[in-house]
């Protein structure tokens, strides 16, 4: 497959080195990233799921048949010189860790079990206030949030030492529902709330803040406000440093970003969207307490509404009941089963309905995801027409509650996210754009 070499819009700095990845949390989708990650450098297992390892992108006309992988095409890190480490409340490492979540076979961690074991967690920034359900020894003490954040950046510049670049990956529990406040407006207040002490800024925040200031992009794959507030952005773009989130788009949500497309391609209504989902990991024990659950609804409920846009069509979207359930069962462990009931109605009003029974892995579906983002948020480093835009929107393809710029609605449509990540990848490569239109083949 050739690749026809066009000018970058802007030089991109090779990709040579080791990756650093710091991940925040190594618990459930932390340690299948890390062992599915090593598991295929080994040659053990194929990267499902990961658009940077298994996905191409056509370049020029249809019948130019210039296919090449996307990893071919944009100078991305290779897995092999990617290196992992993180914090975490719990002092486990990520072989005990991964053999708690129970996600990957026994048979496989116990084969990475001499690499997996080296990999020890950091202490963590906590605050059980933040996240009721948990506790842990494994936690840094400081004079104030300020303290706290010097010993993040601490962390980050030594590991810095041993790497050539760092990203870090917010893969830790869902926070308490905030919203912003005053110290969230800016740098200074930020910064004089992290003396303070101010109690609307989480430990997410200060791990983003350390981040940003050490010039390190920060990837969100949570629902908690963490990154998404004019603080955060100022000071990625002062740094940098590119920040994205929130929440992993994974499950639930991923099907529902291509089946309401579809209904509102074809002009069909709907009156209800019940969605419900059992597991029974940490993550939901988290998300029985109440307000980790409000927080991760309300990244779960944005998505249908930007996506029918009841305003334009209140005909067929005006008066649709969204309702959304997360019920924690322990005996399914990671294995989700998420239900959704769609009531749709079609011509002349005549109702339909449509049931969806998705029998997933949570992990299995968040792992992928987690690496195409910290790979794709190091290129978005070394990108100078990237690095410094602040929040990456062309990454919304793997998230629930895409960040954008301020006053800008978020595209939740996952095809038209597909379209814009290519495009992004198209267009810092010089390459022309795929805009579908294919007059050119009836000239
Ligand atoms: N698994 C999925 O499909 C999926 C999808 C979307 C979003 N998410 C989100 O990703 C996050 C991780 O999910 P998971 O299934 O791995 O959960 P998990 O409970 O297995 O792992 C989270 C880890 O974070 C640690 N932690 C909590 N607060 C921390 C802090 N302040 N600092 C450091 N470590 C901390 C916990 O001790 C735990 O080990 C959750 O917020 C979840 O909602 C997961």
């Amino acid at each position: 497959m050739s690749i026809e070499q066009k000018t970058p819009v802007s030089k991109i700095a090779p990709a040579t080195g080791k990756l650093g990845v710091m991940v925040v949390g190594l618990g459930a989708v932390a340690t299948t990233l890390i062992a599915g990650v090593e598991a295929v450098r080994r040659g053990l297992a194929k990267p499902i799921g990961s658009l940077t390892q298994m996905g191409t992108i056509r370049l020029g006309k249809r019948t130019d048949n210039n296919t090449p992988l996307i990893r071919e095409f944009v100078p991305l890190a290779d897995l092999k010189d990617v290196v992992f480490t993180g914090w975490d409340i719990f002092e486990d490492n990520v072989y005990e860790s991964a053999a708690h979540a129970k996600v990957l076979d026994k048979d496989l961690i116990e084969q990475l079990k001499p690499y997996l074991e080296t990999i020890k967690p950091l202490p963590a920034v906590f605050d059980q206030y933040y996240v009721k359900r948990l506790s842990g020894t494994n936690v840094k003490k400081g004079k104030s949030k300020r303290d706290l954040a010097d010993q993040v950046r601490a962390d980050i510049r030594a590991f810095k030492k041993t790497v050539d670049r760092v990203v870090v990956l917010w893969a830790a529990s869902t926070e308490i529902f905030l919203k912003q406040t005053a110290v969230h407006k800016s740098i200074e207040a930020f910064e004089k709330g992290l003396n303070n002490d101010d109690i609307a800024i989480a430990p997410s925040q200060i791990y983003a803040y350390a981040a940003l200031s050490e010039g390190v992009p920060f990837a969100n794959g949570a629902p908690n406000l963490t990154v998404d507030f004019p603080a955060m952005v100022e000071l990625s773009k002062r740094n940098a440093a590119p920040i994205c989130g929130r929440d992993f788009k994974t499950g639930q949500t991923f099907m529902k970003t291509v089946l309401a497309p579809a209904l509102k391609a074809r002009m069909l209504g709907v009156s209800g969207w019940f969605s419900t989902n059992i597991l029974g990991n940490r993550d939901g024990e988290v998300l029985d307490d109440p307000q980790s659950f409000k927080t991760k609804e309300e990244s779960k409920l944005g998505s249908l509404d930007y996506i029918f846009q009841p305003e334009l069509y209140p005909d067929l979207y005006k008066d649709i009941y969204h309702k959304i359930r997360i019920n924690y069962y322990p005996p399914r462990g990671d294995d989700k089963e998420a239900w959704d009931n769609i009531d749709i109605f079609g011509w002349l009003g005549y109702p339909m309905q449509i049931k969806v029974n998705f029998l997933c892995r949570d992990s299995i579906l968040a792992a992928p995801i987690a690496l195409d983002l910290v790979l794709f948020m190091d290129l978005a480093k070394r990108t100078p027409e990237l690095r410094s835009i602040g929040v990456q929107e062309w990454l919304s393809f793997y998230l629930k509650s895409p960040q954008t710029v301020d006053g800008l609605n978020p595209e939740h449509d996952l095809f038209i996210q597909s379209m814009k990540l290519k495009n992004t990848l198209r267009h810092i490569m010089g390459q022309e754009l795929i805009t579908h239109l294919g007059l050119e083949y009836y000239d």
